[in-house]
């Protein structure tokens, strides 16, 4: 059996309960391309899923790949070896934190030339979280006033950009450590949620996206303007469940409350790369950290006021 390096899953392993050890390689079935990754970024999904005790089937996190195909199964036709990949495996059991990962032809996509490994690795969950909550349950059209709640972290840092890209006018939410990263990506007003509330400045808006949605949504309806839109996307589980469960009890009228579960298409997945080629949208990298440091970068991340995103790099 071939060995590799993995950080994995280990309940007795304080504090983080990951571990940087040697695992067999995987083999890929028919259906499958081996990867040869050379960097992850870290999600909410990652610490979000190991906080819960919700484990990969083979105990590696990691969604957001960037890698080279090293042996692709028979009934794989659109990639061959050496063909340099992005990918989101948060479908398909993660896996992504390994020198070598699995993947089905429906989760990856090529790598844009332009962006770096690291900036490509950002790309797949939180550019694709981004642009559906924006377009698909956003309803987004240009000139429409937008609400960006949370703009400093991964999902965050894209949401300004393509609410920008689809013309809208955008206010971003933030603590004051994000306010010039904000303006950087392209807000036109920003709000340092430390000392200013936007739900009391007496704006309005046509789209709301709730990246960090622990506001209350009754006062978020009240800042919504008529025919306007809602988007939860994350935050606290609560206020998340509050959303799923009275989103639709909270929708009569023409102020619309939703609810957003990321999906990974080629067709977004493509969307996204295409704009990162173009440098019509910029990743923004905070750190990247070797692999072995994962568990530390995860600890990170989980404190919940990243600027851009974490990236693990993988020699
Ligand atoms: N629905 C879906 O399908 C889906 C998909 C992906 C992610 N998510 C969820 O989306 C959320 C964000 O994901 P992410 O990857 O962008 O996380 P992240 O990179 O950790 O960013 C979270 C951001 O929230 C901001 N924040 C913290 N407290 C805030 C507050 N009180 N008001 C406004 N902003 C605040 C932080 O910025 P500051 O430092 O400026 O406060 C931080 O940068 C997570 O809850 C995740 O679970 C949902």
């Amino acid at each position: 059996m071939v060995m590799m390096k993995a950080i994995v899953y280990n309940k007795k392993a304080l504090p983080y309960r990951l571990v940087y050890s040697d695992v067999d390689q995987p083999i890929p079935n028919d259906d499958e391309l081996l990867i040869q990754v050379q960097a992850v970024s870290l999600n909410a999904a990652d610490y979000r899923s190991l906080k819960l005790g919700i484990i990969p089937q083979k105990k590696i996190f990691g969604a957001d790949i960037v890698g080279i195909v090293e042996s692709v199964g028979k009934n794989i036709h659109a990639y061959k070896p050496g063909d340099q990949l992005i990918g989101n495996l948060a479908e398909y059991g993660f896996g992504g934190l390994a020198e070598y990962a699995l993947a089905p032809e429906r989760l990856v996509t090529a790598k844009p030339v332009n962006c770096s490994v690291a900036e490509a690795a950002t790309l797949p969950m939180a550019g694709q979280t981004a642009l559906q909550a924006l377009r698909n349950k956003g309803e987004i059209k240009p000139g429409d006033d937008v609400l960006i709640i949370g703009s400093g972290g991964g999902v965050g840092s894209y949401a300004v950009q393509l609410a920008k890209f689809f013309g809208a006018r955008v206010t971003a939410v933030c603590s004051p450590k994000n306010v010039e990263q904000a303006r950087w990506l392209g807000a036109d007003d920003v709000v340092d949620y430390t000392t200013d509330n936007f739900l009391t400045d007496k704006r309005s808006y046509d789209l709301i996206v709730a990246i960090n949605g622990n506001y209350s949504l009754l006062a978020c309806k009240r800042i919504l303007r008529p025919g306007g839109r809602y988007v939860m996307v994350g935050g606290a589980l609560t206020q998340v469940f509050k959303a799923i469960l009275f989103g639709r009890l909270l929708s009569f009228g023409t102020k619309k409350i939703r609810s957003l579960a990321e999906k990974t298409t080629v067709t977004d997945l493509e969307f996204i790369a295409q704009l990162a080629n173009d440098k019509k949208i910029k990743p923004v990298v905070e750190t990247c950290y070797p692999l072995e440091q994962a568990p530390e970068a995860m600890h990170y991340l989980a404190e919940g006021h990243c600027k851009g995103k974490i990236v693990i790099t993988i020699d």
